[in-house]
C-alpha cells in the first residue's frame, strides 16, 4: 500500500501561551510531532508531509533532518485547506492519511486498520465521548451508515446530543480527497474550509463510509492547553508505571516516576519514588534505585545498587556496582563489575575496573582506573590544563591516599601507594610508595599573636 500522510501542524495553538509553537512541546520527553512523525513511519510505504504555519521556521529547523516535507499553509482557513496543500505531493493510487501534530499518542496498529478501511472511500477514527462539548459529532443512519460530521458550531440540539465524536483522524483515497478537497465550500458557522465536509460529500456520491472506533480515548486526545499537556503527561505514566509493573518491577509510588523516553528492565527491578529516566535506559535483573536519581541513556546490568539522588548520564555499569547516594556519573563512565562510586564523587570518561572503590568526595575524569584500586577520599585528577584534557592510570591493586591530586598526563603503577595529601605530577612504578607533600615541622614553645586587651 502507498501512503501519503499528511500532519497537520499549522495552527496557533494560542492556549498554550507559549512562544515554542504547540507540536514542539514535549510529551514523555519528546515533541509532541515527533511522536507523530515516528508512529507515522512505522507504516509501509509511507511518505510524510507536514502542514505548518504558525512557528513554520521553528518547526521545520528541528525536524529538518527527520526525512519529512514541509508545505506551508500560510492562512488557516480550516483542516480541509490545510490538507489540500498538500495535494501536489499525493502519489498515484496512494491512500492519505490525515494525522495532528497535537494528537501525539495515536498508534500505529489503528492507523494500519483505518488505512486496511479506506481503499475505496474514506474511513474515519471516532471515538465516544462522556463528555463531547467542542467535537465534531458523527451523524449515522438507522443501519449505522455514517452520515456526516457535524462541527459542534453547525449543530442542532439533537445533534448536540450525539456522543460519538471526530478524532479528526481520516483515511482516503488521494484520487477523491485531491477531487473533493478544491471544491469545499466555507459556507458554515465558522467560515471555515472543513475536511470534514468530505464525509457528506463521499455519501451524496454512495460512496461507503466506514467508522472506526478507537477504544482508548487517550490515543487519540488533543493538546491544546498545558493543562491538557500535563494531563496527557500523566495519562502516558500512568501506563508506562503500569505495563512495568505488569513485567515485574516494583515501583513504590508508581504516580511518581517519569520515563522520558525507553526504559527496558529486568524481572525484580525495584525503583524508589521521584526517578526520571530519559532517553534510552536499561536496568538488569534486580537493580534498585533508590529515590531521586535522573538516569540518562545508559545501561546498568544485573544487581547494579543507584542509592538516592545521584545523576547517571551516558554510563555503562556492569554487574553488582554500587551507586552513590548523591554521585553523578557523566558520558563516558565506565564501571566493571562491583565497582563502588559513593557520595559527592564525580565520574567523566573513565573505566573503573572490577572491585574498585572511589567512596568519597572525588573527581575522576579522563582516567583508566584498574582493578581492586581504592581512591581515597577527596582525590582530584586534575585532567585539565585550560585547553587540553589528558589522561591518568591507575594500575591493579593501587592505593591513592586521601586528599590527593593526580596531575595529568600521570600514571600509577601497579599495587602502587600513594600517600594521603599528594600532588603527583610523575609516574608512580610499580609497587613504589609515592609521598609528595611538604614535610611535617613541629616547631615547640610557638606564641601565637595574641590580640590587645582593651583598657
Ligand atoms: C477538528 C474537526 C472536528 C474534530 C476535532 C478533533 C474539522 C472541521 N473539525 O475540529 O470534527 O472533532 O478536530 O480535535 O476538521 N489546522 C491547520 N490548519 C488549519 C486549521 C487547522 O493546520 O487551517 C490544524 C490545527 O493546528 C490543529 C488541527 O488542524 O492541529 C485541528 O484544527 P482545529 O481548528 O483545532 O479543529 P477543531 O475545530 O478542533
Ligand atoms: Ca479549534
Amino acid at each position: 500500500m502507498t501512503i501519503d500522510v499528511v500532519v497537520l501542524a499549522a495552527g496557533k495553538g494560542s492556549r498554550m501561551r507559549s512562544d515554542l509553537p504547540k507540536v514542539l512541546h514535549p510529551i514523555g520527553g519528546i515533541p509532541m510531532l515527533g511522536r507523530v512523525i515516528e508512529t507515522a513511519r512505522q507504516l509501509e510505504e509511507v511518505n510524510i508531509t507536514v502542514v505548518v504555519g504558525h512557528g513554520a521556521e521553528q518547526v521545520q529547523a528541528h525536524f529538518a533532518d527527520s526525512g519529512v516535507r514541509f508545505v506551508q499553509q500560510a492562512e488557516q482557513l480550516g483542516t480541509g485547506h490545510a490538507v489540500a496543500q498538500a495535494i501536489p505531493h499525493f502519489r498515484q493510487g496512494a491512500s492519505v492519511l490525515v494525522l495532528y501534530g497535537d494528537v501525539p499518542l495515536v498508534k500505529a496498529g489503528t492507523l494500519q486498520s483505518l488505512l486496511s478501511a479506506a481503499d475505496k472511500g474514506p474511513a474515519l477514527l471516532s471515538v465516544e465521548m462522556a463528555n463531547p462539548a467542542g467535537y465534531g459529532r458523527i451523524v449515522r443512519d438507522d443501519a449505522g451508515r455514517v452520515q456526516a460530521i457535524v462541527e459542534e458550531k453547525d449543530a442542532d440540539a439533537a445533534t448536540l446530543g450525539i456522543r460519538e465524536v471526530n478524532t479528526g483522524i481520516l483515511a482516503a483515497p488521494a484520487e477523491l480527497l485531491a477531487r473533493w478537497l478544491p471544491e469545499l465550500s466555507c459556507d458554515n458557522a465558522q467560515g471555515e474550509y472543513y475536511l470534514t465536509d468530505v464525509i457528506a460529500r463521499a455519501v451524496s456520491e454512495e460512496i461507503a463510509v466506514t467508522g472506526v472506533r478507537a477504544s482508548d480515548a487517550l490515543e487519540v486526545a488533543g493538546v491544546n492547553s498545558r493543562a491538557q499537556q500535563a494531563q496527557m503527561e500523566r495519562a502516558l505514566q500512568h501506563t508506562r508505571a503500569v505495563a512495568l509493573m505488569d513485567a515485574g518491577v516494583t515501583l513504590l509510588d508508581p504516580a511518581r516516576i517519569d520515563i522520558r523516553g525507553s526504559l527496558e528492565c529486568g524481572t525484580d527491578v525495584s525503583i524508589d519514588i521521584n526517578c526520571v529516566f530519559e532517553g534510552k535506559v536499561s536496568l538488569g535483573k534486580g537493580v534498585q534505585i533508590g529515590p531521586n536519581c535522573l538516569l540518562k541513556n545508559c545501561r546498568l546490568a544485573d544487581g547494579t545498587r543507584v542509592e538516592a539522588n545521584s545523576v547517571i548520564e551516558q554510563a555503562d555499569v556492569a554487574e553488582a556496582c554500587s551507586i552513590g547516594p548523591f554521585a553523578r556519573l557523566r558520558p563516558g563512565t565506565q564501571l566493571a563489575a562491583g565497582a563502588r562510586v559513593g557520595n559527592f564523587v564525580e565520574i567523566k570518561k573513565a573505566t573503573i575496573g572490577a572491585g574498585s572503590k572511589v567512596n568519597h568526595l572525588s573527581y575522576v575524569g579522563d582516567a583508566a582506573v584498574g582493578e581492586a584500586v581504592n581512591v581515597g577520599a577527596g582525590t582530584i585528577t586534575c585532567n585539565y590544563d585550560g585547553v587540553n584534557k589528558f589522561l591518568t592510570e591507575i594500575g591493579d591493586g593501587a592505593f591513592i591516599g586521601s586528599n590527593t591530586a593526580l596531575v595529568a598526563p600521570v600514571k600509577v603503577g601497579r599495587g602502587a601507594t600513594v600517600g594521603a595529601g599528594s600532588t603527583i605530577t610523575c609516574e608512580v612504578g610499580a609497587d613504589e610508595l609515592a609521598v609528595a607533600r611538604g614535610r611535617q615541622r613541629n616547631i615547640s614553645g610557638w606564641q601565637r599573636p595574641a590580640k590587645k586587651k582593651r583598657q
